[in-house]
């Protein structure tokens, strides 16, 4: 048996003060606070205090924190121009990420690479990425984007605005501050780990979020909430899981939104989200929270009937109900992950490019074992291109 621990798994390779997970008991942790009382308490805006400066922010810090997000998030024109010339089926994670990339093109102090100009970066990204994102979803749609509120609108409900053209009732903007708060931290998970392999290159923080959107846009990571809504589409009602799980399973597929690589039981946003998505499918009279409770029932009676390792509900099973009961279209579930986990990706980046403590980060390079294609792993002779037969 390969004992190895491929895809890093259980290897410790930084030091990391901004996010604690314990698998196990299905705890997490921001800074010392419970996800649990930063839900009931906090709101999106002060999480991303609390992760991008270590602490809870005090009124006044708040304030401006807020003020600094809404003076940062509108677009400039030619962003926006840009995003109008392409293509009306460009997917919008692909969007996002290749218009990050523009962002430096117009931040004033690209010469630096100092703490306090990462952290204008990081809050330039949190305000700038949901207004991006909204306003692609209009663009592609033929609309106009809709400028921001101003700062006596939160950021959730800046985001439910612009894509809208509506402002959202005071619940539903809640629920969705919850969701983005659940979503802004979470560890060294793909994306992050991506990001900061990137700034331990020294590349700057527009790079290494580029990234991190790449990575966050597999289905098996902040893809999957995508693909679980085309599963509870195509599941169509309540009556049709048993049988549509059951065959998922005896073909050896994954069911999409369980499972996670390091909860061994129910990934606590998880059941936050079930709440909230039972709510908004009651209130909207949707089905889709009753078909994902079943979903998650019927996967987890057939790994304990299969004598398989348990499977628990991740972050991904019920975000994708609540936001498609909210009329959000399923293609935004990676983008909104992504506008919420962007306060995470930014945070990192700071504590990869400035640890203070030792040890120091280093550029990340692990190493992997060669075992060569064709003729083993060294001392292949180089035969030229017209002498090759087909078998080479
Ligand atoms: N559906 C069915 N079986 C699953 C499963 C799922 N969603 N997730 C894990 N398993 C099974 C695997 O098939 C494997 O079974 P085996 O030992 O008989 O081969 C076992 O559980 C362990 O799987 P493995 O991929 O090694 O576990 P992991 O901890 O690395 O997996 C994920 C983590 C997230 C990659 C995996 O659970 C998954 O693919 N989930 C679906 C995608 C998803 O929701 N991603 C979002 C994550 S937040």
């Amino acid at each position: 048996m390969d004992t190895r621990n491929i895809g890093l798994r259980n290897i410790e390779v930084a030091d990391t003060k901004i996010c604690s997970i314990d698998g196990e008991n299905g705890k997490l942790i921001y800074r010392g606070y419970d996800i649990f009382d930063l839900v009931n308490h906090s709101t999106f805006e002060e999480t991303s205090y609390l992760l991008l400066f270590g602490d809870l922010p005090d009124r006044e810090n708040l304030k401006e924190f807020s003020e600094q997000l809404s003076n940062a998030r509108g677009l400039p024109q030619s962003i926006i121009d840009n995003m109008k010339n392409r293509s009306k089926l460009a997917r919008p994670m692909d969007v996002i990420q290749s218009t990050i990339s523009e962002l430096p093109d117009y931040d004033p102090e690209m010469n630096s690479d100092n703490k306090e100009a990462n952290i204008k970066r990081a809050i330039n990204l949190v305000a700038k990425i949901a207004t991006l994102v909204a306003a692609w979803d209009r663009i592609r749609k033929g609309n106009e984007p809709v400028q921001p509120l101003g700062d006596d609108a939160n950021h959730a409900t800046n985001f439910l605005y612009m894509l809208t053209d509506e402002i959202p009732s005071r619940e539903e903007s809640r629920i969705f501050d919850i969701s983005l708060i659940l979503h802004a931290e979470h560890s060294f998970n793909a994306s992050t780990f991506a990001a900061r392999e990137i700034a331990s290159t020294r590349a700057h923080m527009y790079a290494c979020i580029g990234g991190a959107i790449g990575a966050l846009s597999g289905e098996l990571h902040g893809g999957a909430n995508i693909q679980v809504m085309k599963m509870l589409l195509e599941i169509e009602k309540v009556d049709n899981v048993d049988k549509w799980v059951q065959t998922r399973l005896d073909n050896g597929e994954r069911v999409m939104g369980m499972g996670h690589a390091v909860y061994k039981t129910t990934d606590p946003r998880a059941d936050i989200l079930a709440r909230l998505s039972k709510i908004i499918s009651k209130k909207r009279n949707t089905p889709w929270y009753d078909i994902t409770a079943k979903v998650e029932d019927i996967t987890r009676k057939y790994m304990r009937e299969h004598k398989k390792q348990p499977i628990y509900p991740n972050v991904d099973l019920y975000s994708a109900s609540l936001y498609y009961s909210m009329g959000i279209p399923i293609e935004l579930n990676t983008p909104i992950f992504a506008l919420s986990r962007i306060a995470g990706w930014t945070t990192h980046v700071i504590e990869e490019k400035f640890a203070e403590a030792a040890p120091r980060p280093a550029l990340y390079r692990p190493k992997a074992l060669y075992v060569g294609k064709y003729c083993g792993p060294m001392g292949c002779e180089y035969i030229p291109i017209n002498n090759r037969s087909e078998k080479n």
